[in-house]
């Protein structure tokens, strides 16, 4: 199998977490596209009743086309399950997203979930992470002072630029700085310098937040928790 079907297992395996009344929060990526195909034959097979709640707006546009009730984060008083894809996870569960630039709303909707899966074909799973550059979302005010701090602490910052060479924009207009830093050897630590640096948004380490991974392998999906 290739990572693309890889992928693909690892999505349908987690897709049959979702039960009947369920809300769901939906992560963002390749990954997650075969989820909410997945999710949305349930609903049609099974006749689930689940209601969504999207991580961005490629996401939330597949569901609603594919008719899965979607709502907004501020229109729920809580979310059962979220899954979602990442880019980096090691033995701990520690991970890295926002390869797709969507870390900000993924982390809201995790944080707001009960439960959180992940789905990733196996070469996402590393013993150290940071061979992924880490994606900050940083407020194009004042940006480039904060590129330069980000500089001066080593962590080889680079804005992240789309095929024409233009900064890329988040779904809240932001710049994406992809820090280039290599093995992570302190994920608190790097978390906490990031959470406190003014102008940073917010970053793609996603620490302590997860449950579940699932994990798509040349032998079928692997669940580990
Ligand atoms: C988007 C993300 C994605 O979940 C992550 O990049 C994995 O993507 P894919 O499933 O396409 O490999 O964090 O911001």
């Amino acid at each position: 199998m290739n990572q693309s079907e890889l992928k693909q297992v690892a999505a349908e395996r987690a897709a049959l977490f979702v039960e009947d009344g369920m809300t769901i929060g939906l992560g963002t990526g390749s990954t997650v596209f075969f989820l909410v195909e997945a999710i949305a034959r349930r609903i049609k097979e099974e006749g689930l009743h689940i209601q969504g709640v999207a991580t961005s707006s490629r996401t939330a546009n597949q569901a609603a086309e594919l008719g899965i009730k979607m709502l907004d984060l501020n229109d729920v008083d809580h979310i059962d399950l979220t899954i979602d894809g990442a880019d980096e996870i090691d033995k701990h569960f520690q991970g890295i997203k926002g390869g797709g630039a969507a870390h900000t709303l993924e982390k809201m909707v995790a944080i707001n979930s009960t439960r959180n899966i992940w789905i990733v074909d196996e070469s996402k799973l590393v013993p150290v992470l940071g061979k992924f550059p880490l994606p900050t979302e940083v407020i194009p005010f004042g940006c480039e002072q904060v590129f330069k701090r980000l500089e001066a602490e080593n962590l080889h910052p680079h804005f992240r630029l789309d095929a024409d060479g233009e900064r890329i924009r988040t779904h809240n207009q932001n710049f994406v700085i992809d820090l280039h830093m290599g093995a992570i050897k302190h994920p608190h630590l790097l978390k906490q310098f990031l959470d406190s640096e003014v102008g940073i948004l917010e970053h793609g380490l996603f620490l302590d937040l997860v449950n579940t991974v699932v994990v798509g392998t040349q032998d079928g999906a692997q669940v580990l928790d």
